[in-house]
């Protein structure tokens, strides 16, 4: 196998939108998300073209979805997360008609400023809002579920009020609506903060709803009237588990996956997207959220189940046992015993398990000559144990037939653990056939 001696571009600098990539990507993006960039390197260096088909089996917000259509690429993601299939449905759909989709808003905006109005409560953060008591919020399970202090109470009742006069909406626009609301809750309307990781940050005691809400439908629009020329290119994205990818592909259809799966880096990703997720009605219970963490890839202790048992794929692989053995003994020499440090082992082993039953379940839609790129980093944040991921992926690719042609090097990033810098690779194989 070939390591690639591509020069890497530096850090956090490689992963910010670029000018040019702002129309569509920027409509909804997360922490999570790769750059645009990266995925037309890698469209081109595989010499993609209108006639084949694309794969991001983890497609998050949907940068290679997007990225595709705006090439003339046609494409398929799956993902399990629904906040960020909603976003990468709604970034595919170009055939919204810009005007109507604004006017629409527009409507919705009066009938919530309406509301607001007999509330006695401004949408401009104002010093009269500070004496109206909310009225509006969400019940005490659901509020459970968010971060708390995520939002505070006078926005989540303008919120909640645009929320409802949205509910009443009945147009096709449904979906760009709900995602420029999701996109301003995690921008202007909401306290969270994020670093990489999401937290709550500075609290603001009122902010505006309806004003960053309709600017983001205004963007929406403007971008729409930028890309409607390929409105037409095929792009779908289904919402499900890509250990078990059977159920949404066509045997022998993919010519390419560009994708960035979970690393086990402990990091809760259904966080990420738990306030847009729960105000939108996306997750409606604890049920529900369990049922998002048990269709993830276990790439974090919080996530795991007692009956999960994707760890038994990797049994015979000694270099992920010798790391779950040297985690468990690093955990017993620091005299660590909670139950989310006795479960760090483990949780590696089932991440890998994951990633090994997707690459074999992915096998039979791939066509001979497909050639697949997989986006990951290593990772130290298990007690400083070092995980090489793109090594070990790439071992347990070739264990399942895979070619490896080789390695590059993305770019690096600060440990916090460590203080080291790890590695971003991108793992690039070949599907030779059966
Ligand atoms: C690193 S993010 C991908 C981000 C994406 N490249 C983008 O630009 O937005 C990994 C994604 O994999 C999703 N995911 C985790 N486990 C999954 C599974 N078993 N099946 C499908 N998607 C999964 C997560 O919800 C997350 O959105």
């Amino acid at each position: 196998m070939l390591a690639s001696k591509a020069k890497p571009i530096k850090n956090f600098d490689a992963n910010k939108l670029q000018h040019d990539d702002r129309p569509v990507h920027e409509w909804y993006r997360f922490v999570l998300s790769y750059p645009p960039h990266l995925v037309r390197d890698y469209l081109q260096k595989f010499g993609a073209t209108n006639r084949d088909l694309v794969l991001d089996p983890f497609c998050g917000t949907g940068t290679t979805l997007v990225e595709c259509k705006k090439l003339g690429i046609p494409s398929v993601g799956v993902e399990a997360n629904a906040m960020a299939q909603l976003a990468c449905s709604t970034k595919i759909d170009w055939s919204a008609d810009a005007d109507s989709l604004y006017r629409a808003a527009r409507r919705i905006a009066d009938e919530a400023g309406e509301q607001l109005a007999e509330d006695r409560i401004e949408d401009d953060p104002m010093p009269m809002n500070h004496s109206a008591s909310a009225r509006r919020t969400l019940p005490d399970d659901l509020l459970k579920l968010i971060l708390t202090d995520s939002i505070s109470p006078l926005p989540m009742h303008k919120t909640l009020v645009l929320r409802e006069a949205l509910d009443r909406y009945r147009g096709r626009h449904k979906n760009h609506l709900r995602l420029a609301l999701a996109k301003a809750l995690v921008g202007p309307i909401g306290n969270l903060h994020f670093g990489p990781e999401v937290g709550v940050g500075k609290k603001k005691d009122d902010a505006a709803v309806i004003a960053p809400w309709l600017s983001e439908v205004r963007r929406m629009a403007d971008d729409l009237r930028i890309v409607e020329k390929s409105a037409a290119v095929h792009s779908c994205v289904h919402n499900g588990d890509a250990r078990d990818i059977s159920k949404f592909l066509q045997p022998n259809s993919i010519d390419a996956v560009i994708t960035s799966p979970p690393y086990p880096n402990e990091k809760d990703y259904t966080r990420t997207t738990r306030l847009e997720s729960v105000i939108l009605g996306l997750i409606k219970s604890k049920d529900d959220l369990r049922a998002l963490k048990r269709s993830l890839i276990r790439s974090n202790t919080r996530g795991v189940f007692a009956i999960d048992d994707d760890d038994l794929k990797v049994a015979g692989n000694s270099e992920i046992q010798r790391i779950a053995k040297a985690i468990e003994e690093r955990r017993i020499e620091l005299g660590k015993t909670s139950g989310f440090e006795r479960m760090y082992a483990r949780v590696t082993k089932l991440y890998f398990g994951g990633m090994q039953r997707h690459l074999a379940s992915l096998r039979p839609f791939l066509r001979r000559g497909a050639q697949l790129a997989y986006v990951v980093g290593d990772q130290a944040s298990y007690l400083r144990v070092m995980i090489r991921t793109g090594q070990i992926l790439s071992e347990l690719a070739e264990g399942l037939g895979y070619e490896v042609v080789r390695i590059d090097l993305f770019r690096t990033r600060l440990s916090t653990a460590t203080k080291e810098q790890l590695r971003e690779e991108v793992v690039i194989l070949r599907w030779p056939g059966p």
